[in-house]
């Protein structure tokens, strides 16, 4: 791995940022035999809320966060479970105005699971003295491990052992396995275990000033000896949630008796078994949870559908073993191997998340791709652009869950015309921030945690998000050629965000161009013009540009539909041939801002704002990652500085290929050198924070290409994001979920070099030998096929079955593959 590359060359502008070697690594808890765990050998308090983050187990359906089981909501836990989609509204007044929030439910924890040797406290690992701790991710098989040996306030010794599963085959069902040795003492032991609907949101700090009280108790039953119910409903989504809990005992694999009590209270359903312990005795409580909730199909109702499914269900060991085979299959589908073991632990981590976020599962459900995955509340577990980096990761390997979640996007389209609308546009306006109905969620006003005040949000004129979803349906067609998809879902959403772009973007006289006002890019931190109120910036180089791309996407899919299905989609849009040929003007005459030196510029007016006194700003205060939030609380503002919190002008770079940016400047009458690339991303890095995690993936990304040490450097810093928590201790409210797979795609598509265009799968690889061998399995247009590329070649064997064969074109080297048949190709040494 290369040492600590320093990042940043400007002249006395932004000062150079430490790299992320061989130091960064050593904080990183892998286990550096077995590529397949993350391991923890202490109980570290600090850690703790990240820790959860990590061990989340999930399966695209629920997630429950690697929190203890005895633990409740203080400052060292917070067990949070959440359901894909199960979002709830509540209202505050603040400044005496009513804000409204919608957040993905902390819905009730099932683990709780607690135990106490004769009538000593219940079990809490800080009155303990811990005399061995292990806490560990099994990434192949999904499974959570904790095992601890602790000696009590009056000596006692016990060893105990958990593991646990968010089962990936039977989405509604989890289970906890405990075992339990009471090495030098006997005698009476209690267990206790429940399912508690008395949690709130809490999980976030700066949210905490508002309403978090999303679930109202509606039962809590004991309906056999063994088995608790409980039912609580969402405040005003009335989502009904309803979770069956059986608790066994076992000894010597046996299912033994033991004393039972049981609680039942609003919001709280519990057991309390009474056992007898021989000295070096063992026993295991074996917890099988089943979770339904009324947003589910194919049931009669939840609570008839959790104690029906829980009373179907196996034992523990059945469940696992199961649950570990569906893993299995799930690998053999995505299987990556690097030689670098650093490297490939790490992405075994974040792809594993990935698929634990978004699965199979997800196909039956109305979900998206939440920011910070299942596994905390930033964001509220809102849906907005990330999906970007999510899509091509799932496009190459399981298509079908890309597809159900632009559905998500797809359901959303009336609700993204009528925001549309209500601002004098046509078309399509998706929200910035999605929820359940695809309302825009972004918050009018957040809490800078700086300054403690809270300040105007103006997010939401990220109106960029509906390119994000215009290129992603494009890229999965790329990917599947998914026709009847593009017939009848894609073309549509295409076509009515263009007629978006189509009506935001004004004809300027002076210019003779179009121009588009009033909007926010990407990078965050300009939000409008220095001095001026929040009302955005005028011509978003990125904005205008994707905006020309995709109204040539949509006369693309107009040109590409035969003609009935044109007419059909055509018709009830009223779309008619003036509205078109405008698109065609549009894409030929945006205006798109340029430096006097012929730098793509972040937006009009960009080039006359301040320059940052970088090295004043990285001295007084360190960590300037969000700067924005610092400069507020000194009551100046990013406005006014040459300064981005993330990638912006760069995103050209990442989503469009050299030539295609060319051609797209060249058809809007620029003359645009791609020779300019190296300075543009120099001078743009010059002047990035790096505030959003997403800035290092579309570094590594832009940079991969000349400055391959570089780009390395930030590939690592990607692979951190989390499991080193670079964005200031943000992991602990939930992972991100697009560094994660940013960082898989920029192996994939980026050093791999494997994108799909028009039809034909290219292979430019610019492999960095440091990483040593790569092997991949992916899924192109239904064909298996496994790329392996050691030294500088590359091998592509195909999967047998009856399918078309592949075109591959590597470095210009056009190659026909047909299924069962492997061929190596040579690469260009980048
Ligand atoms: C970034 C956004 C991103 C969001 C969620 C923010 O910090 O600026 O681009 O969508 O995080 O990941």
């Amino acid at each position: 791995m290369p040492g600590g590359v320093n990042v940043g060359t400007g002249v006395g502008r932004k000062p150079t940022r430490g790299g992320t070697g061989d130091a960064a690594w050593a904080a990183v808890p892998l286990d550096g035999v077995n590529t397949w765990r993350l391991v923890y050998d202490d109980f570290v308090p600090e850690e703790e809320g990240r820790r959860e983050a990590l061990c989340t187990l999930g399966n695209g359906y629920l997630a429950t966060r690697g929190a203890a089981p005895e633990s409740t909501a203080d400052d060292v836990h917070y067990p949070g479970t959440y359901l894909a989609g199960c979002y709830n509204r509540l209202r505050d007044t603040l400044n005496e105005e009513t804000v409204e929030n919608e957040s993905l439910v902390n819905v009730p924890n099932w683990l709780p699971l607690s135990f106490r040797a004769g009538d000593g406290a219940w079990f809490r690992l800080a009155d303990m003295t811990v005399l061995d701790y292990k806490q560990e991710l099994d990434l192949g098989s999904g499974i959570l491990i904790r095992v601890v040996r602790f000696r009590d306030s009056v000596g006692r010794t016990t060893r105990l052992a958990q593991r646990r599963f968010v089962h990936m085959e039977s989405e509604h069902l989890c289970g906890l396995q405990t075992t339990l040795v009471a090495e030098d003492w006997s005698g009476r032991l209690e267990v206790r275990s429940a399912l508690d609907g008395t949690v709130e949101n809490t999980g976030v700090e700066r949210y905490r000033k508002l309403s978090c009280r999303h679930l109202r108790p509606l039962r809590a039953e004991s309906p056999s000896p063994e088995t608790l119910l409980l039912v609580t409903e969402t405040t005003r989504s009335h989502i009904r949630i309803a979770q069956a809990a059986r608790t066994r005992v076992l000894a010597r694999g046996e299912i033994v008796a033991a004393g039972r009590t049981a609680t039942l209270d609003l919001g709280w359903a519990s057991q309390d078994l009474v056992l007898d312990l021989e000295p070096g005795g063992t026993v295991t409580v074996d917890k099988v949870v089943a979770v339904f909730t009324s947003r589910d199909r194919a049931i009669f109702e939840p609570a008839q559908a959790a104690l029906s499914t829980l009373g179907r269900a196996p034992g523990f060991d059945e469940l696992l073993e199961r649950h570990t085979r569906a893993w299995a299959r799930l690998w053999k589908r995505s299987q990556i191997q690097i030689g670098n073991v650093e490297t490939i632990q790490v992405i075994r981590l974040h792809l594993f998340h990935v698929l634990q976020t978004v699965s199979e599962h997800s196909v039956e459900h109305d979900v998206g791709v939440p920011a910070r995955g299942l596994h905390g509340e930033a964001y509220r577990g809102h849906i907005l652009w990330d999906e970007l980096f999510v899509f091509p990761i799932l496009n190459l390997r399981l298509p079908l869950i890309t597809r159900s979640l632009l559905h998500y996007r797809y359901r959303r389209l009336p609700e993204a015309r009528w925001a549309a609308s209500q601002e004098g546009y046509a078309g399509a306006m998706f929200p910035w921030q999605s929820g359940s109905d695809g309302r825009e969620e972004s918050q009018l006003v957040h809490l800078n945690p700086v300054s403690g005040r809270w300040v105007p949000d103006a997010s939401r004129r990220q109106r960029h998000i509906g390119l994000a979803v215009a290129y992603n349906v494009w890229q999965y067609y790329q990917a599947t050629h998914d026709d009847e998809f593009m017939s009848h879902y894609g073309a549509e959403m295409i076509l009515d965000i263009a007629r978006f772009w189509g009506s935001i973007a004004v004809y300027d006289h002076g210019r003779d161009r179009y121009v588009i006002r009033g909007v926010m890019g990407p990078d965050e931190f300009h939000t409008g013009y220095p001095g001026a109120p929040d009302d955005g910036v005028d011509n978003n180089a990125y904005t205008n540009v994707m905006a020309a791309w995709v109204l040539l996407r949509a006369l693309d899919v107009l040109a590409m539909l035969p003609k009935e299905r044109r007419d059909e989609i055509t018709g009830p849009l009223g779309l008619e041939p003036g509205e078109t040929r405008r698109w065609g003007e549009i894409s030929r005459k945006i205006f798109v801002p340029f430096h006097a030196d012929g730098i793509i510029s972040q937006f009009e007016g960009y080039e006359d704002l301040a320059e940052l006194d970088w090295q004043d700003y990285q001295e007084r205060f360190g960590d300037i990652q969000r700067l924005d939030r610092i400069l507020e609380a000194e009551h100046d503002s990013p406005n006014r500085y040459k300064a981005s919190k993330q990638a912006d002008v760069l995103m050209l770079f990442y989503l469009l290929s050299a030539d295609e940016l060319s051609e797209l400047l060249e058809h809007l009458g620029y003359s645009w050198n791609p020779g300019t690339i190296p300075r543009t991303i120099e001078y743009y890095l010059d002047r990035t924070t790096h505030g959003s995690t997403l800035s290092a993936v579309v570094h590594a990304w832009v940079l991969a290409r000349a400055h391959r040490h570089r780009a390395l450097d930030y590939f690592i810093e990607s692979l951190l994001s989390d499991v080193a928590d670079i964005q200031g201790g943000t992991t602990a409210e939930g992972i991100h979920l697009a560094a994660m797979a940013g960082s898989v795609d920029v192996l994939q598509r980026c050093f791999a070099g494997v994108e799909v265009r028009g039809d034909t799968l290219w292979l430019n690889p610019y492999w960095p030998a440091e990483l040593g061998v790569l092997e991949f399995s992916i899924r192109y247009r239904g064909t298996a096929l496994t790329l392996h590329i050691a030294g500088r070649t590359v091998r592509v064997s195909a999967g047998d079955g009856e399918r078309p064969p592949i075109r591959l074109s590597c470095h210009g080297r056009v190659t026909i593959l047909r299924p069962g048949e492997a061929v190596e190709l040579p690469f260009l040494d980048g």
